[in-house]
């Protein structure tokens, strides 16, 4: 069955936010780059290319229902943060907006009886759960180092370890 045209266009304006997403989190990470911390900017990195995995389940998903993705332009996004602190406050801000986004979606599949996209966006739910909580995760241990530079190198050190796993594919496979 066609995709729904109320379900078409929330899930559209998604596959801009979650591209602005990873534009967000690429700013994040170049600044650490650019201020040697780069355990936290490939933790950032890496958060960057799920959100393009992201971007393209929804895109795919458009497709194969039969819709038609539309390609605005993505909003710049800051580059010029204070801390890594500033940075993680305003990632947990911004993914608990990103999970209210996926909540309206699907109250519009809900009230559009369009069952697939309910389904489909399950999995966006659960992923929100992790997504708020990473971010968050982080903010309050970069609260607890506070000043401590032996902290932060040591959180440096901790973040450099992420690896990107495309976890919309079943077996975490490198299609994205
Ligand atoms: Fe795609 Fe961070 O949510």
């Amino acid at each position: 069955m066609k995709i729904n045209k109320k379900v078409e266009e929330a899930i559209n304006k998604q596959i801009n936010a979650e591209l602005y997403s990873a534009y967000l989190y690429l700013g994040m990470s170049s600044k650490c780059v650019e201020t040697n911390l780069k355990g936290i900017a490939n933790w950032l990195y890496v958060q960057a290319q799920e959100e393009m995995t992201h971007a393209m389940k929804f895109y795919r998903f458009v497709l194969d229902r039969g819709g038609h993705p539309v390609m605005p332009a993505i909003e710049g996004v800051r580059t010029d943060w204070k801390d890594p602190l500033e940075m993680f406050e305003a990632a947990y801000e911004h993914e608990k907006k990103v999970s209210a986004m996926i909540n309206a979606i699907m109250d519009v599949a809900i009230a559009e009886r369009d069952h697939a996209t309910s389904s489909m966006l399950n999995w966006f739910v659960d992923e929100q759960v992790e997504e708020e909580a990473n971010s968050s995760e982080i903010a309050e241990k970069l609260k607890l180092i506070g000043a401590s530079k032996d902290g932060l190198l040591m959180l440096d050190k901790e973040l450099s370890t992420r690896v990107f796993v495309d976890r919309t594919q079943p077996a975490g496979g490198a299609q994205a």
